[in-house]
Parts: C-alpha cells; sequence; structure tokens
C-alpha cells in the first residue's frame, strides 16, 4: 500500500505528458475540443461539477485515472468503508462515512455494532435538541434556553461553526449558537458578551476531553455560570460530547448528558457525529437527518461511480496533477455565497490536517510533495482583495468556484428591476472566464491603448479552475459539499500513499506550551531552553507582561 507511486510506470508517463502539454493554453484546448465545457462535467448527487477549465485534455485524464488504479484508490477506499484500519498509525478503523448511513442497514466493525450505536446516539441527540428547541429542557430557573454555547476546538468547532453559519435559514426555534474555541480569553469574554446564564446551555465538545483549550474555557464558563445560578445549575446548563466518559464524569459533568462518539471518528470528520449538537439544536433532528443524507448519497456516489465518473476521486487527482507536476502548492476555495464564510477554514483543517504528511504510511519518506494548502474568502469579497494575484501573478493557484442557483436571501438591484443574487453569479462566472482565457497584448492594443500600458493589461488566463454548481444551499447540499472534499482529500491521500487520518504533527507543540508557560511568571529565572530566540522572546514577555 505504501509504495512509492512515483517510481511507477505511470507516473513517469503523466511525467513526460506534462513536459509536451504543461506549457499549452486553455484556449488552445478549447479549441481543439470545443465539446469540452458540456462533457468535462459531472453530477455528483446535486452537485454540477465543471472541471473543464483544467490544463488537461482527454489523454490526461485517462492517465490521471490509470494513475488511481495503479495507487489502488478503490482497494484503499472499500477498505475504508468495510472497516480495515486504514489509519495505520493509531490502527484505528476510519468511520466517519457509517455516520450517516441509513437506520436498518447491519453492520458489525472490530465486534461494535456500529449501526445501532450510530442510530443510538442519534435518537438521543434528537430527543434532547426537541425538548431545548420546545421549550421542555428548561434552565435552573426555569427559563428556556435561548443560546447554546459550543465550546470545544479544531474538529470540535469548526464543522458545527461552519455549519450552523451556512444553514442560518434553517434556524426555526429560536435558538442560537456561539462558539468558543480559542484560548485566547477574548474569545469566551466576547462570546458570553450579552449573555443570560439563565438562558444559556454549554455544550462542551472534545472528542479526547483532555484539550487544554476547551477544558480551560469550560471551566472559565462553568465559573461564570455557578457565580450567576450556584453549583446546582451546572446539570441543567452544562452538557458534553465526547468518546471519553469517565473524562467528561470527571469534569462534573453528567454522562447521563454526554452525547457519545467513537475513536474511528477522526475530529475533522465528526461534525456529522455528536459534534454536531449544536447544529441539531438550531436546525432540528429533521434538518440534520437531510444534512445526514446529503452526505450519504455524496457516499455512495465515491463508492460506486466508475473512477473516470467519480466526482471527489477526479477533483482529488487533479489537485495531485497541479501538485507534483505543475509545483502548485494550494488551492483557493472561493464560495458565492456569504453563508460559506466560514468554509475555507473548515477545509483548512479537513484537507490540511489529513495530507499535510512527509512521511508514507510505512513511515517510509514520501518522494513528491503532499498536501495543498487550502484557502479563501467568499467571493464577490475575494475579487477586491487577492484576486488580482490570481490573474496576475506569478504562481499558479488552482481554484474551486462554487455557486447556487438560487439564494437563500435575494434583493432588488440598483434599478430595482434585477436580483443581486444573479449579479453575484454572473461574477462567478466571469472570474471563471476571465482567468482561464484572459485577454491577449492585441486584443488590448486593438483596443487603442497606450502601448507602455498594454503589459501592464495582459491577462494571461490558463489558470484553472473549477465550478461547483448546485441548486441551493440546502442542508443536504451542503452535507454533500463536505462529503465531496472529504473524498477529495481520500483520493490524494491514497495516491501518496500516506495515512490521511492522523496528526501527529500537532502533538509537540502542545506539549512545548505546556512546559513553557510556568516559566513565564515563575520567581526564579528560567533555565535556557537550548536555543537564544526562545530564550529572548521568554525575557521579553517577562519582563513586558
Ligand atoms: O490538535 C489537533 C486536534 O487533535 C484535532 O485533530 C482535533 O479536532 C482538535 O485537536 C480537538 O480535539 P478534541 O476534540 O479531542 O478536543
Amino acid at each position: 500500500m505504501s509504495s512509492d507511486i512515483t517510481a511507477s510506470a505511470v507516473w513517469r508517463k503523466l511525467h513526460d505528458h506534462h513536459a509536451s502539454i504543461g506549457a499549452r493554453h486553455l484556449r488552445e484546448f478549447f479549441a481543439e475540443d470545443p465539446g469540452r465545457g458540456g462533457e468535462l462535467t459531472v453530477q455528483v448527487a446535486d452537485l454540477h461539477i465543471d472541471y473543464s477549465k483544467h490544463r488537461v485534455t482527454r489523454e490526461t485524464l485517462d492517465l490521471l485515472v490509470e494513475l488511481a488504479h495503479t495507487a489502488g484508490v478503490e482497494q484503499r477506499r472499500d477498505a475504508m468503508f468495510a472497516g480495515e484500519h486504514i489509519n495505520t498509525s493509531e490502527d484505528r478503523a476510519v468511520g466517519h462515512v457509517w455516520l450517516r448511513r441509513p437506520a436498518g442497514q447491519p453492520l458489525t466493525v472490530d465486534g461494535q455494532d456500529v449501526e445501532t450505536d450510530v442510530h443510538e446516539v442519534l435518537r438521543r441527540m434528537g430527543e434532547f435538541t426537541d425538548q431545548v428547541r420546545s421549550g421542555a429542557w428548561r434552565g435552573a430557573t426555569g427559563e428556556r434556553i435561548a443560546t447554546v454555547v459550543n465550546i470545544g476546538i479544531g474538529g470540535s468547532d469548526l464543522g458545527p461553526a461552519m455549519v450552523t453559519l451556512a444553514l442560518r435559514h434553517y434556524a426555526d426555534a429560536g435558538i442560537s449558537a456561539r462558539f468558543v474555541s480559542n484560548v485566547d480569553p477574548a474569545d469566551l469574554v466576547s462570546k458570553l458578551q450579552g449573555l443570560d446564564p439563565a438562558t444559556t446551555l454549554f455544550i462542551v465538545a472534545s472528542k479526547t476531553f483532555s484539550t487544554l483549550e476547551t477544558l480551560t474555557n469550560a471551566t472559565a464558563a462553568r465559573r461564570w455560570l455557578v457565580a450567576a445560578l450556584g453549583e446546582d445549575a451546572v446539570a441543567k446548563h452544562f452538557v458534553a460530547v465526547s468518546t471519553h466518559a469517565q473524562r467528561v464524569a470527571d469534569f462534573g459533568i453528567d454522562t447521563a448528558n454526554m452525547f457519545g462518539f467513537w475513536d474511528w471518528v477522526g475530529g475533522r470528520y465528526s461534525v456529522d457525529a455528536a459534534i454536531g449538537l449544536s447544529v441539531m439544536a438550531v436546525i432540528g433532528k429533521e434538518r440534520f437527518a437531510e444534512f445526514l443524507d446529503g452526505m450519504h448519497r455524496v457516499d455512495e456516489h465515491f463508492k460506486s461511480a466508475p473512477l473516470a465518473q467519480n466526482g471527489p476521486a477526479l477533483l482529488g487527482l487533479l489537485g495531485v496533477w497541479y501538485s507534483n507536476f505543475f509545483g502548485a502548492q494550494s488551492r483557493a476555495v472561493l464560495p458565492y455565497s456569504n453563508d460559506l464564510a466560514r468554509f475555507p477554514a473548515y477545509l483548512q483543517q479537513l484537507t490540511m490536517e489529513s495530507n499535510g504528511k512527509s512521511v508514507r504510511a510505512d513511515g517510509t519518506p514520501v518522494s513528491t510533495s503532499t498536501g495543498e494548502i487550502f484557502w479563501g474568502e467568499p467571493g464577490t469579497n475575494g475579487q477586491h482583495a487577492f484576486y488580482q494575484l490570481l490573474h496576475q501573478g506569478t504562481v499558479l493557484a488552482p481554484a474551486d468556484f462554487i455557486g447556487f442557483a438560487r439564494p437563500t436571501d435575494d434583493l432588488p438591484t440598483l434599478d430595482g428591476t434585477g436580483s443581486m443574487h444573479d449579479i453575484l453569479m454572473s461574477n462567478l462566472f466571469a472570474q471563471t472566464k476571465v482567468l482561464a482565457f484572459g485577454k491577449t497584448a492585441e486584443e488590448i492594443a486593438a483596443e487603442g491603448t497606450d502601448p507602455k500600458i498594454v503589459p501592464h493589461k495582459v491577462m494571461p488566463g490558463n489558470r484553472p479552475t473549477t465550478a461547483i454548481l448546485a441548486p441551493q444551499l440546502t442542508p443536504s447540499v451542503l452535507g454533500q459539499l463536505i462529503a465531496l472534499y472529504e473524498h477529495i482529500v481520500f483520493t490524494e491521500g491514497a495516491i501518496w500513499g500516506i495515512d490521511s487520518f492522523d496528526q501527529w504533527g500537532v502533538e509537540l507543540g502542545k506539549a512545548q506550551a505546556l512546559a513553557l508557560e510556568p516559566l513565564l511568571t515563575s520567581a526564579e529565572e528560567p533555565a535556557p531552553q537550548g536555543d537564544s530566540s526562545t530564550d529572548e522572546l521568554i525575557a521579553w514577555y517577562r519582563s513586558n507582561r
């Protein structure tokens, strides 16, 4: 499984192929293959994906599919769905796809009745959130809950924070959600502003229930609550989401008010597990079920579509094409939807914590680059900020444009006759067109432009983009988008032969912070830390704090 894919014959073929077509322009590709705009598309559930504006020919796509076959992407995918321990460094199965299977399909993995356990937690989450939403669950003073505050970080924060914003139209029970993650006290303090302890419910979300940021914030929130309502109020105002019941109990939260999940759900893959409790409280269990169903539809596509028509696999292969053959280092994600403002941040953890690895699953060093840097902002804001570099800069940054046929909100245009949403979408189409085809010096000169200015106005084009379009940003479509990227990450990781499901690289920094913290305030001069820069930084802090 961890054999070096760069030593394969198909890698060599791709290398040679890149040498022959890598410098060619999208204008030529479209001229030679006029049907590609309609044909290089794939439908994944409700997602219409156009990948025609990529620097590929049909031969490139065939070679990339051959690469996936050679790397064993399908076998690895099937191994994931079947519960094999494909997270080898932690010796764990990888089962987020089981969280969204419909009830009634038995599944046992490592002796666990996964189907029963998953649906039992969903049932309990539904029962609890029904009570909170209906007002049957009351705070210690008898008032209804108005705000849930999710305290968690990384995968225990980014997913529910992104989803509740994206689905704000579906908040139908008068419950709002806030999210506290950072150990910077400004986060908790600002999020508690204006809240009434009597109507606030804290959800302490942590897979391990050992994360310093989360336990620190949860303890501070508990003090805030107890100061207002007394110790006995905790039971009605704190619930937990975790895989670790003992630590939840030790923290002082009744495990009757704990919602569990399992070590086969990675943190960054857990918004569809109990980590989605805050989402369910806001949008209700029926909408949450639609969200899970959207994910499941994409899982089914990924599992069964042949690679040449498999959306996530193709987009993952295109990521490999640019990373490893063009030397691209990043991928922009540009949602033409304000409600998806946090989607790029969510994807940063999903993709970069998964595929930012330097060794293959067997511990041998990788022999090519891995892990794209994901970044982005909603359109059209990005257009007035960083698109200049996308259009005329010297780096290649492939970009995913995400847009919707129907808006969640709409307003009339300047003259009152049009739709603002149409303006938004025309910008998406314009940007992908201009990035692909640009404008030549001849075209600019023909407009009578001062020759000295012509080079400044040349738009090189040949900048690859994917357009991902859907009817509307519904719970199902959002689930589909998330699952699409999960499987893109999977495909890339399988090609590179890495373990996309561990995250050892975050541990050393955590340990160092714990070791350094006492030195910031100790009465004695701290002992040297082994490098003069860290010693000086600590000294500066001690004399300025
Ligand atoms: O530090 C990285 C990480 O382990 C992520 O993988 C995870 O999502 C996050 O911390 C939070 O972990 P937990 O849910 O256990 O608090």
